[in-house]
């Protein structure tokens, strides 16, 4: 049984060529941000080494994390591509599973430890029990001082493995009975390990039905209304002409009342003040507002995930609309994207929005899968654009810019 494994979920990408019992071929490297560039030369870099052909895989193999988003989302998409193209099925595996698996120690408890960014790390316990090991309690998401009061209250002796080199040294000082322990990373020759043992037992996914598992949504809430909630619109029968030249510039706090107002006025859950002043003060969020005459007619902001953009929200006031105020959001955001070393831009929109996503697929931007009941009362569909940085994107761009001046 020859398995394919890509684990990408951290910042240790590596690649792994074998079956249960030998590792064929392996290629690690340690870089936060070069999952992308690594996976390909890498995958290559295997099959030549292990004299092997992609279409001799059985199996192929994924950590689906928690981790860090662009690694977990590269790794993914490369093995549901790898798996489609030669109609191989997937093992998909948790990057704690991975890590615990591999821990050193006959009786203690072990906590693996991923950090996924912005303070926060996931963890759950596990045992180790004969042949592996089983989870004891749940998965969490914790700030460091979460994770010291865990590993505190646990009355047994334990072992932290992953990113404990992440932690602050606060997190273990003073705490009894703890061991920090190897691995430092989970790896694929790991993955090969676990997947053979799925294969034998025949436990398989679909390479469609593979999901990243972040634990963490991506913290952007978009609660995109659909145009039912345009009636609620307080004088919404008018419509009110852009005239004169828009004014796009960075959201600033004496901008909030107004945002704010047209928030409830548009989104049936809105975002609070206090989201808006949270997001403002945070170094890689971009927010952007649309003026026209003095008054403030649409919004858009972005959140910066290593090189990925995610659209956290764009509106335009209902009476305002179609006069090409959202596609300059748009432009704007991408812009400010760009600047900001973005290569890829994401976002989740309604199901039924299809006037919105209309927008986005103008802006290249393709639906690559759907979150169920991710609104009360409605599905997500998740849309991506990558390599929005490359010269054909450029072009995209200008071409909208052009189509603009036209129309106005
Ligand atoms: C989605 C939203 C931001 C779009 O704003 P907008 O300013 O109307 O966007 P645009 O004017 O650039 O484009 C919208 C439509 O107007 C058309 N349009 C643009 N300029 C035009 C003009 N000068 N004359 C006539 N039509 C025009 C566009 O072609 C587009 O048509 P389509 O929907 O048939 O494709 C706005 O509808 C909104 O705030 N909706 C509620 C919140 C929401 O759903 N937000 C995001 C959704 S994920």
């Amino acid at each position: 049984m020859k398995i394919l494994a890509i684990d990408t979920a951290t910042s240790a990408s590596s690649v792994a060529l074998g079956d249960r019992d030998e590792l064929a071929a392996m290629s690690v490297r340690v870089d936060r941000r070069g999952h992308g560039s690594f996976l390909v030369p890498a995958i290559d870099f295997c099959f030549t080494t292990a004299g092997w052909k992609p279409g001799e895989v059985d199996v192929i193999a994924v950590d689906i994390g928690p981790g860090l988003f662009t690694g977990i989302r590269s790794g993914i998409s490369t093995a549901q591509a790898i798996a489609a193209a030669i109609g191989a099925p997937m093992v998909a595996v948790n990057s704690l599973t991975t890590l615990a698996i591999r821990a050193a120690t006959g009786r203690r408890r072990i906590w693996p430890v991923v950090d996924i960014r912005r303070g926060q790390f996931a963890t759950r316990p596990y045992l180790p029990v004969p042949g592996g090991v089983a989870p004891d309690g749940d998965a969490e998401i914790v700030t460091a001082d979460g994770l010291h009061n865990l590993i505190e209250s646990d009355a047994e002796d334990t072992l932290i493995v992953g990113d404990a080199q992440s932690l602050p040294a606060a997190t273990i000082r003073g705490l009894h009975r703890v061991k920090i322990g190897r691995p430092r990373y989970p790896s694929a020759d790991v993955l090969l390990e676990i997947a053979a043992i799925h294969a034998q037992k025949g436990q398989f996914v679909r390479p469609e039905d593979v999901r990243p598992l972040y634990m963490r949504e991506p913290d952007a809430r978009i609660n995109w209304s659909d145009f039912r909630e345009e009636g609620r619109m307080a004088g919404s029968g008018g419509m009110m002409t852009v005239a004169g030249p828009t004014a796009f510039r960075p959201m600033d706090l004496p901008d909030l009342a107004t945002v704010v107002e047209l928030e409830r006025l548009i989104y049936p859950q809105p975002w609070s003040e206090g989201i808006f002043r949270d997001e403002l003060s945070r170094d890689d969020r971009i927010y952007i507002v649309a003026e026209s005459n003095g008054t403030l007619v649409g919004f858009a902001g972005l959140m910066l995930i290593d090189d990925d953009a995610h659209v956290t929200t764009l509106a335009v006031r209902p009476d305002a609309r179609h006069q090409g105020l959202g596609t300059r959001l748009m432009l704007q955001l991408i812009d400010a994207g760009l600047r900001r070393g973005a290569r890829h831009l994401t976002l989740e929109v309604r199901a039924t929005n299809s006037s919105a996503q209309r927008l986005y697929e103008k802006f290249g931007m393709v639906a690559v899968g759907v979150r169920k009941h991710y609104y009360r009362d409605d599905d997500a569909v998740i849309m991506w654009a990558t390599d929005v940085d490359h010269p054909d994107y450029a072009e995209r761009i200008a071409r909208i810019r052009q189509s603009l001046e036209v129309s106005s």
